[in-house]
């Protein structure tokens, strides 16, 4: 007989009278009632053992986190908490589990200790959870696009540009360490290197998106990107995944639109897909958040926080704007503030982004028009000459969540600004094309997958709704 996932036994209109189910033990409890948990949904079904009848030996093996096929009756609880339970006829024990040994005992775990068990961490609740509304939130990504129309394009991994600028890139060679191949003059000869040239993970796909968006007018990426930044904090990943969507055709408002409508509806996707999961998470952050001071917690439940985030408009201020805002600030006068915000030109740090999110706003905020001086290359310079069509969304607890552009579109303006900032012409021979052949103002952003997913389940630190994160010194797995 084929498995029934506990999910549709638990959503069963009817009782059935023979069924089988498969899972893992959660636990069981006088020697009569499993929980039983099969990663179909958060809830377990209750398998209630007739243990007069069953051997001893098979008792004893029914121990947390073994695997076991259980044959039945799905019949009408008795007990309270859940409408339908297994009446077990025939118990087998698939795979066992040491109760001694088995690291995910039924107590609560620290999150410090379920990161260093990430193959083991997902069969507890929250975990389950976490990976389940990625899973949906990335459907979500495909589904939002596709349904305007967008053609999804899978940008190269391993690349020869550096597209971000910033240098913070991965080498990709096949050299080897000792008697590396050198040029006269003493450097690395990568010519004799696997691609004959310099290559890295990439930073991001735009630059390979933009050419695309010049022919399929809408194009999105969805993608792992990868970054050496040595930053150690609970928003950064040495791996991470991406969304990047490219518009021919848009400015900077049209940008923002896009970015505004497309979180709206991820977020309201999870929303009506994950509702036990989130319900479950919910209850979990406000557990968590009893251990923190009343100034630091939240001001509304996880499912209070999605729908403001779904039912308001997010705030659009320029970075002038914005900087006033900081300048005048009591944490800026109290020098409360790491870093002074004390003049325009200042690069904004996530404490300052945090201030106006969280403090003054309280609402999702759009920031644009940044000094061109603090961004990259790409982006369109304003007709002030000192300022960008640069857009970053901040999200409250986040920070950061989108960082986006118009393009600069003009040949001339582009050289000049690669020329500026050292960036060789012919590197991006390619890219400099789209702006020689029918060039057109074209826009884009984008948005950090698990960022996202932070903000939707209300985890905290980004190593925990990623299966297997990357940061510094860690790369277990
Ligand atoms: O702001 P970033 O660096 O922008 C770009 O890469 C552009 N090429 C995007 C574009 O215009 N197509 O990164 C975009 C987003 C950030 O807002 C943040 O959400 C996320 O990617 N991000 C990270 N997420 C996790 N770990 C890191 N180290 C991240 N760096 C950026
Ligand atoms: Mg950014």
């Amino acid at each position: 007989m084929r498995h029934t996932k506990v999910k549709d036994l638990l959503n069963s209109t009817t009782t059935l009278p023979e069924i089988n189910a498969k899972g893992w033990v959660r636990t069981f409890r006088n020697n009569q009632f499993i929980a039983l948990n099969d990663g179909s949904t958060i809830n377990n079904i209750q398998c209630v053992v007739d243990f007069e009848n069953t051997p001893d030996e098979t008792l004893k093996r029914i121990t947390t986190g073994a695997a076991i096929s259980v044959t039945g009756s799905l019949v009408e609880s008795k007990g309270a908490g859940q409408k339908y339970e297994i009446q077990v006829n025939k118990l087998e024990i698939l795979g066992d589990s040491d109760a001694e040994k088995f690291p995910m005992q039924p107590k609560k775990h620290s999150l410090e200790f379920l990161r260093e068990n990430a193959h083991l961490r997902v069969r507890t609740n929250a975990f389950g959870a976490i990976m389940r509304v990625r899973s949906v939130l990335s459907f979500a990504v495909h589904s939002y696009f596709q349904q305007k129309g967008f053609v999804y394009v899978n940008t190269p991994i391993i690349t020869g540009s550096d597209a971000e600028g910033a240098g913070e890139m991965f080498k990709v060679t096949a050299l080897p360490f000792d008697n590396t191949p050198r040029t006269e003059d003493g450097k690395v000869n990568y010519k004799e290197d696997f691609f004959g040239k310099e290559t890295n993970l990439t930073v991001s796909g735009q630059l390979e998106g933009e050419t695309f968006a010049m022919a399929l007018g809408q194009i999105y990426t969805f993608g792992p990107t990868f970054r050496a930044e040595n930053s150690n904090t609970s928003r950064h990943l040495a791996e991470f995944w991406m969304i990047e969507p490219e518009v021919a055709f848009n400015d900077l408002n049209d940008n923002m639109d896009l970015a505004e409508d497309f979180i709206k509806y991820v977020v309201k996707y999870a929303v009506d897909h994950c509702g036990d999961d989130l319900k479950f998470l919910e209850g979990r952050l406000t557990e968590e958040e009893k251990s923190k001071p009343q100034a630091e917690r939240s001001e509304m439940p996880l499912l209070e926080k999605l729908g403001f985030v779904m039912d308001n408009n997010f705030k659009r201020v320029s970075y002038t704007e914005a900087i006033d805002i900081l300048r005048d600030s009591t944490p800026n006068k109290k020098k409360k503030f790491q870093y002074i915000i004390n003049e325009w030109g200042a690069d904004l740090q996530s404490e300052h982004e945090r201030y106006l999110v969280e403090k003054h706003f309280k609402c999702p905020v759009i920031l644009f028009d940044y000094p061109a001086n603090i961004k990259a290359f790409y982006m369109r310079l304003n007709e002030d000459g000192k300022t960008v069509r640069a857009m970053d969304i901040l999200f409250p607890g986040i920070g950061e969540i989108v960082g986006g552009s118009q393009r600069e579109e003009r040949f001339d303006v582009l050289v000049e600004k690669m020329k500026a900032l050292g960036i060789e012409e012919e590197d991006l021979w390619w890219y400099l094309d789209t702006r020689r052949f029918g060039s057109a103002v074209h826009s884009g952003f984008g948005l950090g997958f698990e960022r996202l997913v932070l903000f939707v389940t209300g985890m905290t630190n980004i190593r925990d709704v990623i299966p297997f994160p990357r940061t510094p010194m860690n790369a277990e797995f």
